[in-house]
């Protein structure tokens, strides 16, 4: 399933796999004067492309290596004969694209080899400079995209919602905050979010997330200076481990939270940068 909001000087597409015509998870890329950002997962190729080619696209940039925003970059890159651009971690992904765990593929699909070009610092296009901004913690390689005229920002994954309480294996939680520090001082307005599409507040959601997760390091930190368990922390903060856990073959967890926050427990001896 694919469809697509027009808002103007920035359209949405909206993916999603469907069983019995039930949506089972959104993603969203976008395009803004000429530029692509992201392009959906493998599972809608057909649609992505069909809907995609009736725009002027100049380049695609690409926020971040998972399957669900890099799935049509080989497929787009031949068929608009468009240049692919991302980060170089992203880069080396998408040359060799890994086996994908069971419940990835039958979501989105492995994406096909593809040899994007290094992100550029900024992409002058004709109504907009487009800045990329290197923003790691959901994943190594994670770049949002900023247009500081209107200061929307176009953030991949690294929104995703203010109540989060897991992490994909890798997520580092100093990293997140570091990047949430930096794109909060940019004062964003409209953040294009790959979960949830266009989202007004961008700011306030942000310094929301921010604290939502200082709580949950400042708590974790209380119990880990107290000697208590790994999993007991689980589930005195969160009730226990979620069964997406055990659907994801291990791979997403409330654990790899709980871990990234004990790596990086120093930071919690600090008050918190942002308030509400
Ligand atoms: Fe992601």
């Amino acid at each position: 399933m694919l469809k697509k909001i027009d808002y103007g000087d920035v359209i949405e597409f909206k993916a999603a796999r469907t069983i019995f015509n039930q949506p089972l998870y959104f993603c969203h890329f976008f395009f803004i004067d000429g530029l692509l950002i992201d392009t959906g997962f493998a599972h809608v190729s057909a649609e992505v492309l069909e809907a995609v080619k009736k725009l002027p696209v100049e380049k695609v940039l690409i926020t971040h290596q998972h399957e669900d925003h890099t799935g049509n970059c080989a497929l787009l890159q031949r068929e608009l004969n468009v240049p692919v651009y991302a980060h170089p971690e992203t880069i080396k992904v998408l040359r060799n694209p890994p086996n994908l765990e069971i419940y990835r593929k039958l979501m989105w699909g492995n994406p096909p080899p593809a040899e994007p070009l290094p992100v550029k610092k900024q992409y002058k296009m004709n109504h907009y400079i487009i800045e990329s901004i290197y923003a790691p913690g959901h994943s190594i390689d994670h770049t949002c995209y900023f247009e500081p005229q209107n200061r929307y920002l176009f953030c991949g994954d690294l929104y995703l919602g203010e109540k989060l309480t897991g992490f994909m294996i890798g997520e580092n939680i100093a990293d997140h905050f570091k990047s949430l520090e930096y794109i909060i001082s940019l004062k964003p307005t409209v953040l294009f979010c790959g979960l949830k599409g266009r989202l007004d507040n961008a700011e306030s959601r942000l310094r929301r997330k921010y604290a939502a997760w200082w709580d949950i390091g400042c708590r974790v930190k209380k119990l880990y200076d107290a000697k208590v368990s790994r999993n007991q922390i689980m589930k005195e903060i969160f009730g226990g481990e979620i069964y997406f856990y055990y659907f994801s073959q291990h791979n997403w967890g409330r654990r790899y939270m709980v871990d990234s926050i004990i790596e990086n427990i120093e930071i919690f001896n600090q008050p918190t940068k942002i308030s509400l």
